[in-house]
C-alpha cells in the first residue's frame, strides 16, 4: 500500500489509496454516476492538501525528536482533541432517517468501541506508557484552540444538518488517516517500538475505511448543489478548527516554525 504521506505524484492521486484497501477495511461502494465519484475524489484531494492536514508541525515531527516537555504537551493536547469523538459521531444518527447513513455511522463507531479493549482504552494505555497517566491528564489545562476544536466537532456532528455533519466527518476521517501516519512516523523516529505505537499503527488503515464509510453515506446526495454546499461547509469548518489547533500546539511545542 502506498504511504499516505509520500510526496504526491501525478501518477497516483491520493484517492487511489482509498479505492484500494486491504481486506477487513470498509470499502467504497461503487457509484453509478462517475460525476459523483469524481466530486468526492476531488473533495478528498482538497482535504488532504489543506494546511490543517499538511501542517508544518506534523511534517516536522516525522523527522524531529521531541524532548519530554514537548512530548507531554503534544499528547496531552491530543487527549483533549480526541475525547468523546465516538459519542459525537453517534449523535449524527438522530439527524437522518436514511438507514444507509445510519449503517455507515454505526460501522465507524463500532470500530472504536465495539471490541475489547476499546480504542480509547488503547489510547489511554499509550498515554500512560509515555508518562501521561489519568492523574496528569485530569489536571492538565488544554489550550483554548483545543477546547474550541473538540466542542466545534461536537456542534458540527450533533447540531448541524446531516449533509454538513457528513462533510465534517469526511474531513475528519480523511485527515485522521494522514495524521495518524505522520504521528506514527514521529514516534518511530523517536525510537519507540511497534508495541508502543500500536494504537497509531492500527488506525492508519482503519481511518481510510472510515473515510470510505462517509463516501458511501453521502454519495446518494451529492448530485444536489445544495447538499454539496452544506457538505463543503462542514468539511472546511472542520479543517479550519484543526488548522488553528495545530497552530496552537505548534506554538506550545515550538517545532516546525
Ligand atoms: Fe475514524
Amino acid at each position: 500500500m502506498t504511504e499516505l504521506n509520500a510526496p504526491p505524484s501525478a501518477t497516483t492521486p491520493v484517492w487511489e489509496h482509498f479505492d484500494h484497501v486491504e481486506s477487513g477495511i470498509r470499502r467504497r461502494i461503487a457509484v453509478a454516476d462517475p460525476a459523483v465519484k469524481d466530486y468526492l475524489d476531488r473533495m478528498l484531494a482538497r482535504i488532504a492538501a489543506h494546511r490543517g492536514v499538511e501542517h508544518p508541525l506534523l511534517n516536522a515531527y516525522r523527522t524531529t525528536a521531541l524532548d519530554p516537555r514537548q512530548e507531554s504537551h503534544m499528547y496531552s493536547e491530543c487527549y483533549y482533541f480526541f475525547r468523546y469523538l465516538p459519542f459525537y459521531i453517534t449523535g449524527m444518527a438522530i439527524k437522518t432517517r436514511d438507514e444507509m447513513i445510519l449503517r455507515e455511522i454505526i460501522l465507524n463507531v463500532a470500530d472504536e468501541v465495539g471490541s475489547d479493549p476499546t480504542h480509547s482504552t488503547l489510547f489511554a494505555g499509550f498515554l500512560a506508557r509515555i508518562g501521561l497517566d489519568k492523574d496528569h491528564l485530569s489536571h492538565y489545562q488544554p489550550l483554548d484552540v483545543t477546547e474550541r476544536l473538540n466542542d466545534g466537532i461536537r456542534r458540527l456532528y450533533t447540531e448541524s444538518s446531516i449533509h454538513k455533519a457528513l462533510g465534517a466527518l469526511y474531513a475528519d476521517e480523511t485527515m485522521s488517516s494522514i495524521m495518524v501516519s505522520k504521528i506514527n512516523d514521529g514516534l518511530r523516529n523517536q525510537g519507540y517500538d511497534e508495541d508502543l505505537r500500536h494504537f497509531w499503527q492500527l488506525h492508519i488503515d482503519l481511518e481510510v475505511g472510515h473515510s470510505n464509510s462517509v463516501f458511501n453515506a453521502i454519495a446518494p446526495y451529492v448530485e444536489s448543489a445544495a447538499a454539496r454546499a452544506e457538505f463543503e461547509e462542514g468539511a472546511f469548518e472542520f479543517l479550519g478548527l484543526v488548522e488553528r489547533y495545530w497552530d496552537g500546539v505548534q506554538q506550545l511545542v515550538g517545532l516546525g516554525q
